[in-house]
């Protein structure tokens, strides 16, 4: 029997992931912070990205902060400021799989630490995760791994007096890495509990299981292109999957790729390009885009030559979408508001992709797992509600309404839909063929909606197989 799963403390200091609050100010020195980035990481190459590191795996487990979020320009404070290109994907790579495997990490240093860290040990907790992450998981050299966590103990008061314990912490995970390694569930430590337990009831072991396991892959990136996948899946050295997005093998950055300034494609997860295409505009039709932003749904209903207008409550995300309509040389009249309270003519479709608790996009946000707590998804639920009923109102007889999640949770899916169609007569489902779409038959309800879960789409390579875990229904108004 393993003990010391992500369930218990690891340690009196160390407390569970998710947002405890506790031991919020640790890595919270920025002066100290801004000292290391001008003479210690100069000094020292690879150390301000992995301090750096540890302070976002921090304001993630601890803050609740989202990870791409740290990582952004103008993100404050900024723990990668200072840091070089390399250094920031360095830092980048060691956090995501950090959080990715957080559970992991934590069995095995409360394995390894069996009585806890001391108190007020400064950042002492994040920089054993940052080094663990390294060591497990990634190709750091185990003596570099182990070597800049000592002197990234060392720079904070309070963390100094344990350096020799990281050293001996470090060089036993090291030893027992294979023990560590192999003895991981990803179910029962990469998944928070409130999750796992979740899974398992409305998915069943064996699911829960697959699901778990994908989301410890990291995925390559897919494009939705304007026109001809085939020519664009050779041109980029890529593959065109079934479902018709075109799926990348390679690394380089995106911007660089033949065809990103012209505006021929953009960056969309193969499940998430399904929900537009399933809404059919046709041209000239009005379209409404509820929750628009960042607007990959929209460059598709724009680029089928309707009317779409694109809404969002967030002005600064719609400033993305902006920007990534003009590359795309796309079209769309976009308001900022409510989608709960908008008011307009009615149109002849509508695309509600509503804030959710996102569960399903683990794979390529690992963070969503660890941010959310039990209480987000029913209070999403309700906004879901909330936004459909106004959409509802605003859709012509005969309209279409495509209502998407990317969540895994049945209450912002399956419940959410059924319940809609209770309290309202004069709507009816249009039933889904996954078949049409390149997705296996599982992936249809009973009911004829879409439920994609992670591990869909297998492949040799864990780059390159799964998809974001969705919820689609389609549904009309009749005349
Ligand atoms: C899942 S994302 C949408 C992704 C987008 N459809 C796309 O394909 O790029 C959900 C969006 O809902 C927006 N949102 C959340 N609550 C909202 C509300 N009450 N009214 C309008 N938009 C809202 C968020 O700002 C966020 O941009």
């Amino acid at each position: 029997m393993i003990t010391g799963r992500m369930d218990q403390n690891f340690g009196k200091s160390f407390g569970r992931a998710g947002r405890s609050g506790a031991g919020r100010d640790r890595m919270t020195a920025r002066p100290h912070q801004q000292d290391l980035a001008a003479s210690e990481a100069l000094a020292h190459p690879g150390l301000a990205a992995r301090v750096a590191a540890a302070a976002v795996i921090c304001d993630v487990v601890q803050g609740g902060h989202a990870l791409d979020e740290r990582f952004a320009a103008e993100a404050t404070p900024s723990r990668v400021s200072g840091l070089d290109e390399r250094d920031r994907g360095l830092a980048r790579s060691i956090a995501t799989v950090a959080i990715r495997r957080l559970g992991t990490i934590r069995l095995a240093l409360s394995q390894l630490v069996e009585k806890g860290l001391p108190r007020n040990c400064g950042p002492l907790e994040w920089i054993l995760i940052a080094a663990s992450a390294q060591i497990l998981f990634l190709d750091t050299p185990d003596h570099a791994a182990v070597d800049l966590a000592v002197r990234a103990t060392r720079l904070d008061a309070k963390s100094t007096p344990f350096a020799n314990l990281v050293n001996g912490v470090l060089r036993n995970l090291i030893r027992r890495r294979d023990e560590f390694l192999s003895q991981s569930d990803s179910l029962e430590d990469d998944t928070p509990h409130w999750l796992s337990a979740r899974w398992r009831r409305i998915y069943g072991e064996e699911r829960a299981h697959s699901i778990a396991q994908a989301n410890r892959d990291e995925p390559t990136l897919d494009l939705t292109v304007k026109a001809d996948p085939e020519s664009w899946a050779e041109k980029l050295g890529g593959r065109v999957l079934p479902t018709g997005s075109v799926r990348l093998q390679t690394h380089a950055p995106i911007r660089e790729l033949e065809g990103y300034n012209e505006g021929s494609w953009w960056v969309q997860d193969a499940s998430a390009a399904l929900p537009a295409r399933l809404l059919d505009a046709q041209p000239g039709q009005r379209v409404l885009d509820l929750c628009a932003a960042p607007g990959g749904k929209t460059a598709q209903l724009a680029l089928t030559g309707a009317h779409v207008t694109a809404l969002d409550r967030s002005a600064e995300r719609l400033k993305v979408l902006s920007a990534n309509l003009e590359r795309l040389k796309l079209e769309a009249v976009i308001a900022v508001g409510d989608a709960a309270s908008f008011r307009a003519e009615p149109f002849d479709a509508i695309l509600v992709d509503a804030p959710c608790s996102a569960t399903g996009t683990a794979r390529r946000c690992p963070d969503v797992v660890w941010t959310k707590k039990p209480g987000d998804v029913s209070a999403l639920a309700a906004i879901q509600t909330r936004i459909l009923d106004r959409a509802l109102s605003l859709l012509n007889p005969g309209g279409r309404l495509v209502y998407c999640t990317c969540s895994l949770e049945p209450e912002e899916g399956e419940a959410q839909i059924g319940a809609l169609l209770r309290r309202n007569p004069d709507i009816v489902r249009e039933r889904i063929d996954p078949g049409l779409l390149g997705l296996p038959a599982e992936a249809a309800t009973p009911e004829g909606d879409l439920r994609l879960l992670p591990y869909f789409l297998p492949h040799e390579d864990p780059r390159q197989r799964g998809l974001d875990g969705f919820f689609i229904a389609r549904l009309k108004r009749v005349n």
